[in-house]
């Protein structure tokens, strides 16, 4: 049976989502919006493409959430993008509340689906994911991680002349400016990055990492990225509907994990058609640890001023 794709919020992100998700032929799409036509529309124009470029994937728009009836995934890109010289944080108030309105649409017609998280601030936004869901941990995840990971791979194999396919990179942590960038897992071709950059080097690129959503953003000037981002999240999507128990960077709700309890933040985990299958631990040095600590911190705190607006409930 085919799988049921179904995207919330049919802005930029949204809609590229639904794109990268039909032709990669992961099943039916559906492209829900409160401007219901404006997604009918581009549901029907991505499914008018369809006989050019050879997917079989019935898409379909609207604003009535029974079109999402028993979808195996669900990505929820709903809620107001950056503008120049904000933060992901700005956002917090007005994406709570619309990111809550939708889950609690999105939990009655799809019970069993695992929610894939992109609003911003994102890992708040996983938090009222998992609050307005009930869902269990396995099925609440965030995507930050892929993006960030495929921004320092991207600027790695730029600056070394190679395929973007032989780097290898995961980001940790929140995603805002203390995510935490792993440069020593880094690999080119199974050659560690220290064997192929100096030190200094490492560190600008894991800098640009750091400022790589800002760095869009200002240049768009009217709202943020949406390329790399949707293809991320439907990167997971399809670990899940695949159930290729991929290992990607995801925000997940830490149970223990790293010294962290109760807290969204972005660790390694591995995706298959249950969700999180598994979080494989790895062994962080002193460095490595103080700044995971620092970014869950700072995640931490996010959670609590959103609390205080009444938020996560
Ligand atoms: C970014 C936004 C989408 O990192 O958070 O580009």
């Amino acid at each position: 049976m085919r799988s049921k794709i179904s995207v919330i919020g049919s802005g930029f992100v949204g809609s590229t989502c639904a794109h990268w998700a039909a032709s990669k032929e992961l099943g039916d799409v559906v492209l829900i919006d409160i401007q219901g036509e404006s997604a009918q529309g581009k549901a029907l124009d991505l499914f008018e493409a369809s006989p050019v470029e050879g997917f079989d994937s019935r898409i379909m728009g609207g604003a009535d959430y029974a079109l999402t009836k028993d979808s195996d995934v669900v990505i929820l890109t709903a809620g107001l993008p950056r503008k120049p010289g904000m933060s992901r944080d700005d956002l917090l108030a007005t994406n709570a509340g619309i990111v809550r309105t939708c889950v609690k649409e999105v939990v009655k017609y799809s019970p069993n689906a695992v929610l894939i998280v992109v609003s911003n601030p994102l890992d708040a936004m996983c938090h009222v994911a998992y609050e307005a869901s009930g869902f269990p941990r396995e099925r609440v995840l965030g995507m930050a991680g892929v993006l960030d990971s495929a921004r320092f791979r991207s600027f790695i194999a730029l600056e070394l002349g190679v395929s973007v396919e032989d780097v290898q990179a995961f980001v940790f942590g929140g995603h805002g400016d203390t995510m935490v960038p792993m440069p020593r897992y880094v690999t080119v071709g199974g050659i560690p990055l220290a064997q192929l950059m100096t030190a200094e080097r490492i560190a600008q690129l894991v800098d640009r990492t750091r400022k790589g959503g800002a760095e869009i953003v200002n240049l768009l000037k009217t709202g943020s990225a949406y390329y790399a981002p949707s293809a991320s999240a439907v990167q997971m999507a399809e670990a899940i509907v695949r159930d290729k128990k991929r290992i990607l960077p995801c925000a997940v709700y830490l149970q223990g994990e790293y010294g962290v309890s109760n807290l969204f933040c972005g660790v390694l985990a591995k995706l298959g058609a249950k969700g999180i299958e598994s979080v494989p631990l790895l062994q962080l040095n002193e460095e490595e640890q103080a700044q995971f600590r620092a970014s869950a911190n700072a995640v931490q705190e996010l959670v609590d001023a959103m609390e205080k607006l009444g938020g996560a409930r």
